[in-house]
């Protein structure tokens, strides 16, 4: 028979002593099995010699060699298709999309680890395949969770700014903020001013690279809550789990794994489009007078944050409840033509169309949609029914319109199209947010780029600018 059921202090004891049994216990496990795991940091310097030596020969034997011509349509139109930027990490063809080191997002949804108990790539995943080129193991993943998580708590500098600002202020604007205010404890910064070989930058830019992969889940996530849940409780990280696990957690929206496995996938994809897109490209162009990597990062925020680029998301959740509001929940094709004709007449843009690069559906829209697709209660619910609904049927008929009315080069839906949507459904609706997870995720290809151009020496850059007076002379000479 078994005694009596013992409370009080003694039980709390005995639990007190057992969990911190069963914690040492598991420490020790997971240093055991770390100790043989290469680290990002041992598999980054293993890659970066050849990488070295391909430049310098390629700069030696080839640095004459052209590329193509520069058109003058090229300079004066935002040097659209102009080879003139390194980007190893990602490339982008127009028609197939996206690919991480030659992996779609189809492969990299096969090949790369994802987390405990779920399916989809996780943000470590990628960001050790762009930054090696290697896909990972599954216990080298774990491990840069682990660093990652231990390195996630905010200071208190920027703490207090961040509660300090407005919270009708943009989110984005607060998250740049953040992220400069992270370079008061930049590594790079103090061994620059300490004075440090070339050949040591890249060991700075990576440490300054993690630290602020690691803090932005607990940035981001303060922000949200200051602005749409003042006074809710911001959990603890948690070192057991990944970083997005922990971004939906401090989110407060842990509980629900689909959005934490959305919020996973989404993190992951748009995480690097190669370089030339104007988020990358401006941290490449900071970092490369050799400001630190935060705030380096920090003015890629505020690319991101115009509605051209990453404020496009927020923009196309705006433009579809416009749509509803003017026309109800029963649109129809009909409809959406007309409600598209009357965004096109007013001379705005359909938000969630067109690319710069890409010339046919984006990839990432494809993926985010499936993701949908293979879960029928997303399908079922009628707020999807509104949003997602609404946004497939939207893709059933802008195409065509956006033919008709001639002027984009590209008629079909970004990864901005639908990518709102699904975080509408699971209930962040708070569209001015959305952006900011987009940043969160931005940092894995922007700084992967950061720390190689620091590891291959690249130099300040400085194109060289003309006038409408020397364009016009360079043409007649
Ligand atoms: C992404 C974008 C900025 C690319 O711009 P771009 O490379 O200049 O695109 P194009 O060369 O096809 O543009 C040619 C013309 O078509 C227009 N156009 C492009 N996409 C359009 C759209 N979705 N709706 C209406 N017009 C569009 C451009 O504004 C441009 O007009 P202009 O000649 O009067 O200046 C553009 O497609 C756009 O504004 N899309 C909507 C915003 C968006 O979804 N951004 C997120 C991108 S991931």
């Amino acid at each position: 028979m078994r005694g009596p059921v013992q409370s009080g202090p003694k039980v709390h004891t005995m639990f007190r002593q057992a969990a911190s049994r069963s914690f040492v216990r598991n420490t020790l496990a997971a240093q055991k099995r770390f100790a043989s795991t290469k680290t990002i940091k041992e598999a980054l310097q293993e890659v970066i010699p050849a990488k070295q030596e391909q430049l310098k020969a390629l700069k030696k034997q080839h640095g004459q060699a052209s590329l193509g011509e520069v058109k003058v349509e090229q300079v004066i139109g935002g040097m659209r298709g102009l080879k003139a930027m390194l980007w190893d990490a990602s490339v982008l063809d127009p028609l197939e999309g996206i690919r991480f080191h030659g992996l779609t997002i189809p492969d990299c949804q096969k090949a790369l680890p994802a987390a405990p108990g779920g399916k989809e790539i996780i943000a470590e995943s990628m960001l050790w395949l762009l930054l090696t080129g290697k896909v990972p193991t599954e216990a080298e993943v774990r491990q840069l969770s682990r660093q990652l998580a231990e390195k996630g708590h905010l200071p208190s500098h920027v703490e207090k700014l961040i509660d300090s600002l407005p919270t009708s202020l943009h989110p984005m604007t607060q998250l740049g903020m953040g992220v400069a205010a992270l370079n008061h404890d930049s590594t790079f910064a103090a061994a620059y001013e300490k004075g440090i070989k070339k050949s040591e930058y890249w060991t700075y830019a990576l440490e300054d690279s993690l630290n602020l992969i690691a803090k932005l889940p607990a940035l981001a996530a303060r922000i949200y809550r200051n602005v749409y849940h003042p006074g809710r409780p911001l959990p603890s990280i948690d070192n057991n789990l990944d970083l997005v696990g922990n971004y939906a957690n401090l989110l407060g929206y842990g509980g629900n794994h689909d959005l934490v496995e959305y919020l996973r996938l989404y993190i992951s994809i748009h995480g690097d489009h190669e370089g030339g897109n104007a988020s990358a490209h401006t941290a490449h162009l900071v970092s490369s007078t050799l400001a630190d990597p935060y705030i380096s990062y920090a003015a890629a925020l505020y690319a991101l944050a115009g509605p051209l680029h990453g404020l496009a998301n927020q923009e196309v959740l705006r433009w579809q409840l416009n749509m509803r509001k003017e026309l109800g929940d029963n649109i129809t094709h009909e409809h959406i033509k007309e409600f598209l004709w009357k965004t096109l007449n007013s001379g705005q843009v359909v938000p969630g169309y067109g690319h710069g690069v890409l010339r046919n559906p984006d990839p990432r829209f494809i993926a985010l949609q499936e993701f949908c697709d293979t879960r029928p209660e997303l399908l079922a619910d009628p707020v999807i029914n509104l949003v997602k609904k609404a946004s497939a049927r939207t893709y059933e008929v802008a195409p065509a319109v956006l033919k008709e009315h001639g002027k984009t080069k590209n008629p079909y839906p970004n990864v901005d199209a639908a990518s709102g949507c699904v975080l509408f459904h699971y209930g962040i609706t708070q569209f001015k947010y959305y952006t900011v997870i987009f940043g969160v995720s931005r940092a894995l290809g922007a700084l992967t780029q950061v720390v190689w151009a620091r590891a291959l020496g690249l130099p300040l850059e400085r194109p060289k600018s003309l006038s409408l007076d020397a364009i016009e002379k360079a043409i007649k000479a």
